[in-house]
């Protein structure tokens, strides 16, 4: 995936901002809403916004653009804004909000921050997120955990696997005892956005959250090109050899169909499989597929926090219109059902779980324990803990380790050099 260079992106942005300035012209109670939740339980998921904005009188229209991880959804959206067609929101997540609170595009949605009393019902870490210069320009709609291993449970026992693995030493051996078997070990690694999402919790077992942090968040040299790095990566390595070349190209949501259908051991994967295993009517934490924390990461959680930021509206209905969006997307109603399809947490504390399955229940435990111990961690592979071009640099230079026969000492330092690279990108 190339990033674009600086001068052109700085370009665009004010090519974006002089067409802010001119009339809407589409019927602005109906709102466009810009995503990358094209998997059943996803389309499902966002069946409810639509619904319930509906009963308001707001028509959403559910702008789904394929490609998991939303790289083609956030390409199309800046093409949209640079042809003159502004959404009313769309699914931007992490640091990247402060960049788009550069345009100027952003509407401000205080009022529905003030109405849902986010500073006091959404837990900081994910609240800050939401502000740019001090007002609220985006709406959290889902609080997902990344450090997850998804098995199923009767390919376990026909490979003679009695509990899931705990530690990297016991993974890797369940692997080789599924492949002896001659079923599928690992399900995943379709392409650079599934590798790194897969590279994330390894990331972490590795090195642990202050490691974690000084390489995705501070984006330190020193911390990437180490031996650190070397080993994760090594695990990486690992973890391909565990998994059929036949899966390039495949989506995240077909490797859950082969866990979900006996036919693959595993999958690391984010809690969205949740949702998709429960849409393909196969409870996580029933009898056929279980969830466990990625081995050696059971005290953290990686966090990714989808968001939706709102677009300056010309018309009084469609500021009307954004600000009912902004606070359905937060209300208790709308949050408890959307995550429970969507395999997801609420981001309200204080709302019970009630018909949650156990991963989400587990989820939600994690997040307050992992909070006080300051094991949370914003995922870098769902450009939480970094903005676009460095996030774009982990991301392509995993695709290239894994995909070719690079060693991991010359990955870790070539990651180094992309990523120093990218700094100086915005
Ligand atoms: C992530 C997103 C999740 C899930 C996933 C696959 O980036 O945060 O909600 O949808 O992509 O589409």
């Amino acid at each position: 995936m190339k990033q674009p260079a600086k001068r052109a992106l700085a370009l665009a942005i004010l090519g974006m901002a002089m067409l802010a300035a001119e009339p809407a012209l589409a019927d602005q109670t109906s709102l466009s809403v810009i995503n990358w939740w094209t998997a059943g339980s996803e389309a499902k998921a966002m069946n409810v916004l639509v619904q319930m904005m509906k009963a308001q009188g707001v028509n959403i229209k559910n702008d789904a653009i394929a490609g998991g991880g939303g790289a083609q959804a956030r390409t199309i959206l800046k093409t949209r804004l640079m042809e003159g067609e502004t959404p009313g929101a769309a699914q931007i997540k992490g640091v990247e909000i402060q960049q788009w609170g550069h345009t100027g595009l952003l509407a401000n949605v205080d009022a529905a921050a003030k109405a849902g009393d986010w500073d006091q019902n959404i837990p900081t870490e994910i609240d800050n997120y939401m502000k740019y210069k001090g007002n609220y320009v985006a709406a959290p709609m889902d609080l997902h955990r990344l450090n997850w291993l998804w098995y199923n449970r009767a390919v376990l026992t026909k490979a003679g696997i009695k509990t899931p693995p705990k530690d990297w030493d016991e993974l890797i051996a369940d692997l080789a005892k599924v492949q002896a078997k001659g079923m599928i070990p690992m399900a995943g690694g379709g392409n650079g956005w599934m590798i790194a999402t897969e590279f994330d919790p390894i990331a972490l077992e590795t090195g642990g959250p202050e490691w974690y942090r000084d390489v995705f968040v501070k984006l330190d040299a020193k911390a990437i090109d180490s031996p650190t790095m070397v080993k994760a990566l090594e695990r990486l390595r690992q973890i391909e050899k565990y998994t059929p070349k036949s899966l390039a190209g495949r989506t995240w949501n077909y490797d859950t169909g082969l866990v979900a259908h006996g036919q693959a051991a595993f999958q690391i994967m984010g809690d969205w499989a949740n949702g998709q295993f429960e849409f393909l009517g196969v409870t996580p934490g029933g009898p056929k597929v279980g969830c466990v924390a990625f081995p050696g990461t059971a005290n953290d959680f990686i966090y990714n926090v989808d968001s939706f930021i709102f677009f300056r509206q010309h018309s009084a209905a469609g500021r009307e219109a954004t600000i009912k969006l902004a606070e359905t997307m937060t209300s208790p109603k709308f949050q408890l059902l959307f995550n429970k399809y969507k395999g997801s947490i609420p981001d309200l504390m204080n709302v019970s779980l009630k018909g949650y399955n156990p991963c989400q229940l587990k989820s939600r435990a994690q997040f307050l324990t992992a909070s006080k111990e300051h094991n949370l961690v914003p995922s870098f592979s769902q450009n939480m803990s970094t903005y676009g071009p460095p996030t774009g640099a982990f991301i392509d230079s995993l695709d290239q380790f894994y995909t070719s026969n690079e060693s991991p000492q010359a990955a870790a330092a070539a990651m180094a050099k992309r990523v120093e690279v990218a700094k100086s990108q915005d």
